[in-house]
């Protein structure tokens, strides 16, 4: 999603903005640009619809003044407006004078869009953000100091918001925050704002992370204020260990690499893990309260891996579980002693942090499962459980999906242990039924890319698929339908396989695509025979038999876990075969900053 960096560097800022701009990449865009000083006080501000290459090209092509050491550059993902040119940041004010990078959604835009073109304003794009260069400008009018412009304006902003505010001539920069990440690093190699700390890892692993109503002049030295009152900069945040750089050793792809990353990882977190789980320590290091109901908030693959821990929950112990998509939680009815399990591996997922201001009884605690211990998330809860599973640089979530499962049932158990609701003895068992996963997960890897490939060729011209499962297998079932959709731009739906003949059947016709994943449930065998007898084209991913036998273990709470395996690999082949980029499909964001 979109993503910013500024910097006030002592050489060239063009390069490192590049540079910068490159490491957001992953997380997926459709137009980015830059704003630079140059040497006679002017902005240089150089967009492209196309990708970072060819900003590159336009910045080495740039035949203006000589370009000086302060920029601000954005990675957009549109949300306001089309994809041009025009709606590209870095946004102007009418004079020029400013130029301005924005994460977040300005919610009272069309109002301030009246208000400030009944008083003379002309606006070049559709773009919410430039409604804030407007809202300066005119601060700037009355008062010609930049940081108090910059603090007078947010005050008349509703919504989200992450800024960086540059000025022609003086080259001064402000960086603003409100309900969206923004952090700044200020050393011997220069001052950087960025959303997010992997952009800028080169030249900072130290950041000070700005928190709502936070407004600051990254000069030569820094001028903090917070609700307009002047403060001391928070206390630094060492980035280093999190957000160390991902390359890509043989593999062709980033998403390729990380669902072969899989079993190691899964090991790794087994044993890290698993000493903690029967004697309870994992769950008692939380310094949670005991909790009689859990209340799931997660989007997209997390609320899948929310759904495993849901029913790994219920199944071991009956404890009643509310699933909610982070967008939907103005709908709930939390009871007291309910925990909330908040899931993100970005951390700073919007719905979902939106979505933990829904008023709750005060004895409710927030538990974050993320793999950024760092996010906005992890410093909103009560307690964190941080899986490492290392930079996820794919768009598409793999193996951060794997983590999730594997780390939320752990604490599960461990919960369950803990509170004498799960013996020693059982918990020991299914502790050692997790250890088995590595072993199984690399079992379902080999077999998948033996089978697969040809299955995606074959299936890769149908315009629709259909996933299906039973019980524990479901949420498998819907992660693999998420996956192949987002990554194919291909229709995929799953269905629990009961509901077939209430509805969705009428969608078979001859040669239809049908994922079925086992579980060990007969009545599977039932619902296949109703789509084979009406011409199905039908996989199934299972025990021995199936056209996909991954699945050696006997089933376990948490159901077939290994099942994801190929259908990752499906959704991968099926979207080669049609030519599509699997590490950055289209429309999707790897950190969905915006509601
Ligand atoms: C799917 C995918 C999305 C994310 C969703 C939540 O491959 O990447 O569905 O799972 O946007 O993101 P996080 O986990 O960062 O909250």
């Amino acid at each position: 999603m979109c993503g910013i960096v500024a910097c006030r560097v002592r050489d060239h800022a063009a390069p490192v903005l590049l540079s910068a701009l490159r490491n957001l990449e992953y997380r997926g865009y459709d137009s980015v640009g830059i704003a630079v000083s140059t040497e006679i006080g002017t902005l240089a501000r150089i967009r492209t619809v196309h990708r970072i290459d060819d900003l590159e090209h336009r910045v080495n092509d740039w035949n203006g003044a000589r370009l000086g050491n302060v920029g601000i550059g954005h990675t957009r993902w549109a949300t306001h407006g089309a994809v041009d040119e025009a709606n590209a940041h870095p946004h102007c004010d009418c004079t020029g004078r400013i130029s301005l990078v924005h994460n977040g959604i300005i919610e009272n835009c069309d109002e301030l869009r009246a208000t400030l073109t009944t008083s003379g304003h002309q606006f070049s794009s559709a773009v919410d953000s430039e409604v804030v260069c407007h809202l300066i400008e005119a601060r700037l009018a009355e008062s010609s100091d930049l940081f108090d412009a910059v603090q007078t304006a947010v005050t008349q902003l509703e919504g989200s918001w992450a800024l960086a505010v540059l000025e022609e001539s003086t080259g001064r920069l402000v960086a603003a925050a409100h309900h969206s990440p923004l952090l700044l690093a200020h050393n011997d190699a220069g001052t950087f704002v960025t959303s997010d700390p992997a952009a800028v890892s080169e030249w900072a692993s130290e950041f000070h992370i700005l928190r709502d109503g936070d407004v600051v002049e990254a000069g030569e030295t820094l001028r903090w204020r917070n609700s307009g009152l002047m403060i001391d900069p928070p206390t630094p945040v060492d980035f280093a260990r999190t957000h160390s750089p991902a390359e890509l050793r043989g593999h062709s792809d980033f998403m390729d690499q990380e669902i072969d990353e899989q079993p190691v990882l899964a090991a790794k977190l087994i044993d890290e893990l698993g000493p903690a789980i029967a004697n309870g320590r994992l769950w008692d290091e939380l310094g949670l309260p005991p909790f009689d109901a859990l209340q799931i908030i997660a989007c997209g693959t997390s609320m899948h891996a929310g759904r495993v821990i849901a029913q790994t929950l219920g199944r071991l112990a009956a404890v009643p579980t509310t699933l909610t998509l982070g967008s939907e939680v103005a709908y709930d009815v939390v009871l007291p002693r309910t925990l909330r399990l908040a899931i993100s591996q970005s951390g700073e997922t919007a719905d979902v942090l939106r979505a933990l201001d829904h008023p709750v009884p005060t004895e409710v605690r927030t538990l974050a499962l993320t793999n950024n211990p760092h996010s906005t998330l992890s410093r909103r809860a009560d307690a964190v459980l941080a899986y490492s599973a290392g930079p996820e640089i794919g768009v598409a979530a793999t193996k951060t999906f794997v983590a999730q499962v594997i780390v939320g049932v752990c604490a599960v158990l461990s919960a369950l242990v803990s509170s004498g609701r799960l013996s020693v003895t059982a918990t020991l068992e299914l502790v050692e039924q997790l250890r088995r996963l590595p072993v199984q997960l690399t079992t379902a890897l080999e077999i998948s890319r033996r089978v697969v490939p040809a299955i995606a060729h074959d299936l890769s011209t149908a315009s629709g698929f259909l996933f299906l499962g039973r019980g524990s297998a479901l949420p498998y079932a819907a992660e693999g339908a998420l996956k192949l959709k987002e990554l194919s731009y291909r229709w995929a739906e799953h269905y629990p396989a009961g509901e077939l003949k209430h509805g969705p059947l009428a969608l078979i016709e001859p040669g239809t695509p049908v994922v079925a994943v086992e579980n060990g449930d007969p009545r599977l065998r039932a619902n296949i025979s109703e789509v084979r007898a009406r011409g199905a084209r039908v996989v199934t991913v299972g025990y021995d038999g199936s056209t996909i036998p991954v699945l050696t273990g006997e089933p376990t709470p948490w159901g077939p876990l290994e099942a994801v395996v190929p259908l990752q690999i499906l959704a991968r082949a099926v979207a080669l075969e049609l030519g599509r980029d699997v590490d950055k499909p289209r429309n999707l964001a790897k950190s969905v900053t915006v509601e």
